[in-house]
C-alpha cells in the first residue's frame, strides 16, 4: 500500500514559512526543533519514507548546516530525492537528483519510500504538487511569532484549494496541525 503525499511545513502565525532573504531564525536562533515536543517530531519523521526536496530549499539547508553544525536536526535518514535543473556540486551519493515533470518525480519518490509518506519541501514544488492534484494531507506547524514579511506558505499559481480538517494538536510551544486536500471532484462538487 502506497504512504501519503504529504506538504510539511514550519510556518509564523501571520502565514511566512521562512523570513526574508530565506532566513529561518524563527525566535533568537530558535530551529523549528527547538519548538515541537521531541516525541511529536520523532513520531512524523518515522512516518516519514522519503522526501522530495526543491533546490532552494536544498541550499537554505546547507546554508544552515554550515552556520550551525551542532543545530538540532530533523530526525529522518531514508532517501532524498531533489528536485533541480542543475548539477549538485559536489555530487552527494546519498541523494538522487529529478528533473522535469513533478508527477513523474513524486511517483519515483512516493515508491522509495516503501509505503510510508512522501515529505514535500519547498513552496515552490508544494505549489506544483498541489496544482497538479498531487496531495494528500498537509502538516503545518504553526509557530508562535509573527515575522511580518518573507517566503509565504502558497507560492504564485496556487488558487483556492478546499481542504478538510483532520487535526490539531499542542506540541510543544508550536501548534501541529493536520488538513487532507479535497480531490478536484471534491472541490468543484
Ligand atoms: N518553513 C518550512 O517548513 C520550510 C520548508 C521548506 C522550505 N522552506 C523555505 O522555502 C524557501 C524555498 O522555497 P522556494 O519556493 O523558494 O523553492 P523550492 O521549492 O525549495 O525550490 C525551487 C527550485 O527547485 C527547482 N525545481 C523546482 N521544480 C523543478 C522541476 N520540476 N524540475 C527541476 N527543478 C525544479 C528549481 O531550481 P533550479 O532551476 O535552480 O534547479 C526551482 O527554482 C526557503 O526559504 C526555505 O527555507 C521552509
Amino acid at each position: 500500500m502506497s504512504g501519503k503525499v504529504v506538504v510539511n511545513r514550519c510556518m509564523s502565525l501571520d502565514g511566512f514559512i521562512a523570513g526574508p532573504g530565506h532566513s529561518m531564525d524563527w525566535e533568537d536562533g530558535r530551529a523549528l526543533a527547538d519548538f515541537v515536543a521531541p516525541d511529536d517530531f520523532a513520531e512524523i519523521a518515522g512516518a516519514t519514507g522519503a522526501m522530495l526536496v526543491g533546490r532552494r530549499t536544498w541550499e537554505v539547508g546547507a546554508r544552515m548546516a554550515a552556520e550551525k553544525p551542532d543545530s538540532r536536526d530533523y530526525p529522518f535518514s531514508g532517501p532524498m530525492f531533489l528536485l533541480t535543473h542543475r548539477p549538485l556540486e559536489p555530487p552527494n551519493p546519498h541523494v538522487t537528483v529529478l528533473t522535469g515533470d513533478i508527477g513523474e518525480a513524486v511517483a519515483t519518490a512516493l515508491d522509495a519510500a516503501g509505503g510510508k509518506d512522501l515529505e514535500i519541501l519547498g513552496a515552490d514544488v508544494a505549489g506544483q504538487c498541489l496544482q497538479q492534484g498531487l496531495i494528500d494531507e498537509i502538516l503545518v506547524y504553526v509557530l508562535p511569532v509573527l515575522l511580518g514579511d518573507g517566503i509565504r506558505f502558497s507560492s504564485p499559481g496556487v488558487g483556492r484549494t478546499g481542504l478538510q480538517p483532520i487535526s490539531s494538536t499542542r506540541s510543544g510551544d508550536a501548534t501541529i496541525l493536520r488538513f487532507g486536500v479535497r480531490t478536484q471532484s471534491e472541490q468543484t462538487g
